[in-house]
């Protein structure tokens, strides 16, 4: 295994305070077999006591780089002397389950972890991860986290910088509250501390080049909304996983926790300038975490981060001399990427986002009114299959969608196309309040029906309160089988209503719904309609008094009863 430790920056990171710290660069581990020893550590932020952290191998907070590549056989031994029971999750690579690190692969403490695997993915920016049942948050939050870059042919084939913290520079953002003593807060909304790679308040000197950033947001809540100063433009190449088609000239990039994204920036000529990486997070939408604060119901927890709703400085980027052979162009075009047809669909679901009043921003959130059951199997799915998953948030603040195995292609939010930085493949979208996103995904390699994969929410709070699912891939799993039809799978909302209603659907054991009626309690019909995922009617000039709604199923009707008042 080679090691190699990167640029003068190890130095007093962690040390003085308030005065710009030197961004860290994390160490890289690369070859194929790398050891991850998971401790605990601590690290002077702030003034005053210790902040206790979880390092990885020599680093405090934080792990090093695994540097892959595609085709590769790997073996990666995780150490656990964190002193709980944790797991490593490889967020983004595409593994057989018992080699995912979902919440099934548990590590005691002074146990070790050896999965072993093939690298299948595309040249792009991953990451890992614990993924302990209710403790993601408590654990990741404090430094227990790494990038992954993966490489492969077609990537090594093109002209861009790929000189790991030199022109190619791995940006890790994270928000984290920390307490009256310097401890941090998992599930702390008050975030004001802000860390690149670990660094608080930190620089980096970029050579006045086209350099490359890797940009992955890592916070347990908090969505940035990615500049530079003076709205100086660049170029998106990379998303979640893989190479975009075509670089996209931008000026913002948002990214939700667990999203990455890669960009290009051109800095030549501008030697001794200094050029700041912002968040304009004033343009976020209210309901996106990190945006303007909503007015809030007197009980609930604080949420008013100072920084949420203003622009802040991130990263402050000094640009000095240029490089010997730096790249000297910007690409046009870069990896050829198609997204799977709809019309190759074979199965739909719905995934509605619901909590129990519109009135709740802190959780617990649900995955079609269901709380994460380590004893159910949300979805059973047969090998192959390509499958478009509607997801509908139904509350009042957006929701990071995150799924395990494979990466998918957004097909429409509310209908419109994504926009080009998000055509590429991905394994997390944020999904707004009342917004519709479709994305279609291929089940593809590995069928294993006892261990499942994950999907949820990637607010590390709202994962860990629930906001989870769990689905299994298989050979012998055939058509569309979702849980059974249950109360669940029919939702009316507000009950009682008054101005509009809400209906959402979901697929059951009989498949898809085919259409609804609405009865008063005469019998009359007073609305009939095909079955939508989700349909919002006006109800303000119905007759108050008792409805039935029924719902047609291939095989059954289901019928289900709601209020107006
Ligand atoms: Cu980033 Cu299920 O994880
Ligand atoms: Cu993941
Ligand atoms: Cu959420």
């Amino acid at each position: 295994m080679k090691k190699i430790l990167a640029i003068a920056v190890l130095i007093s990171v962690f040390s003085a305070v308030r005065a710009q710290h030197a961004l860290f660069i994390p160490d890289t581990l690369s070859g194929t077999t790398f050891d991850l020893t998971v401790h605990k550590d601590s690290v002077q932020f702030k003034p005053g006591m210790i902040t206790h952290t979880l390092g990885i191998n020599a680093n405090k907070y934080f792990g090093p780089t695994l540097l892959l590549r595609n085709g590769d056989s790997v073996s990666i031994m995780v150490h656990n002397q964190m002193g709980d029971t944790t797991t490593m999750h490889w967020h983004g690579l595409h593994v057989a389950p018992g080699n995912d690190g979902g919440p099934f692969s548990m590590i005691m403490n002074g146990m070790d972890w050896n999965p072993q695997f093939v690298v299948r993915n595309n040249a792009a920016t991953y990451w890992y991860h614990p993924h302990m049942m209710a403790k993601t948050a408590a654990q990741a939050i404090k430094g227990d986290a790494g990038l992954i870059i993966v490489k492969d042919a077609a990537e090594a084939a093109l002209v861009l910088p790929r000189r790991y913290g030199i022109d190619d520079f791995p940006i890790v953002v994270q928000s984290v509250e920390l307490d009256t003593n310097n401890q941090f807060m998992p599930k702390g909304m008050v975030d004001s501390v802000i860390l690149v790679n670990g660094t608080d308040s930190p620089y980096v000197n970029m050579p006045a080049q086209i350099v490359r950033m890797r940009l992955l947001n890592a916070s347990g809540e908090r969505t940035f909304n990615f500049g530079f100063t003076a709205n100086r433009s660049f170029k998106i190449i990379g998303t979640d996983g893989g190479l975009l088609t075509a670089p996209v000239t931008a000026t913002r990039i948002r990214l939700s926790p667990g999203e990455r994204a890669e960009i290009l920036m051109d800095l030549s000529g501008l030697v001794g300038q200094t050029i700041f990486l912002e968040s304009y997070a004033a343009e976020l939408p209210m309901g996106v975490q990190g945006g303007p604060t909503m007015p809030m119901p007197p009980s609930s927890p604080p949420m008013n981060s100072p920084l949420n709703g203003i622009d802040f400085n991130i990263l402050q980027i000094n640009v000095v001399s240029p490089t010997a052979a730096p790249v000297t162009t910007m690409p046009t075009s870069l990896i050829p990427d198609t997204p799977y047809p709809e019309s190759s669909a074979t199965a739909w679901r719905t995934i509605n986002m619901t909590a129990d009043s519109m009135m709740v921003m802190d959780g617990p959130f649900y995955f079609n009114h269901n709380l994460f059951d380590m004893m159910r199997i949300d979805y059973r799915i047969p090998l192959n299959n390509v499958e478009v998953w509607t997801l509908y948030d139904s509350t009042m603040v957006a929701h990071p969608f995150h799924l395990h195995d494979v990466h998918f292609y957004i097909l429409d939010r509310n209908g419109v196309a994504p926009g080009p930085e998000e055509r590429g493949r991905k394994d997390v979208v944020l999904i707004q309040s009342m917004e519709r996103v479709r994305f279609i995904a291929k089940f593809t390699d590995f069928a294993d029906t006892t261990i499942p994969y994950m999907y949820h929410c990637h607010i590390l709070m709202h994962e860990d309160d629930g906001m989870m699912g769990q689905f299994k891939v298989g050979t012998e799993y055939t058509g569309v089988t979702t849980i059974p039809l249950n109360n669940n799978s029919i939702k009316l909302y507000p009950n009682p209503a008054t101005d509009n209603l809400n209906i959402a659907l979901e697929n059951s054991l009989n498949g898809s719904p085919s259409g609804i009626s609405i009865y008063d309690a005469m019998g009359r019909v007073v609305y009939s309609g095909s079955a939508n995922n989700h349909l919002e009617l006006n109800t303000t000039n119905w007759a108050r008094g008792l409805y039935v709604l029924t719902v047609h199923y291939q095989t059954e009707i289901v019928h289900k009863t709601f209020v107006i008042e």
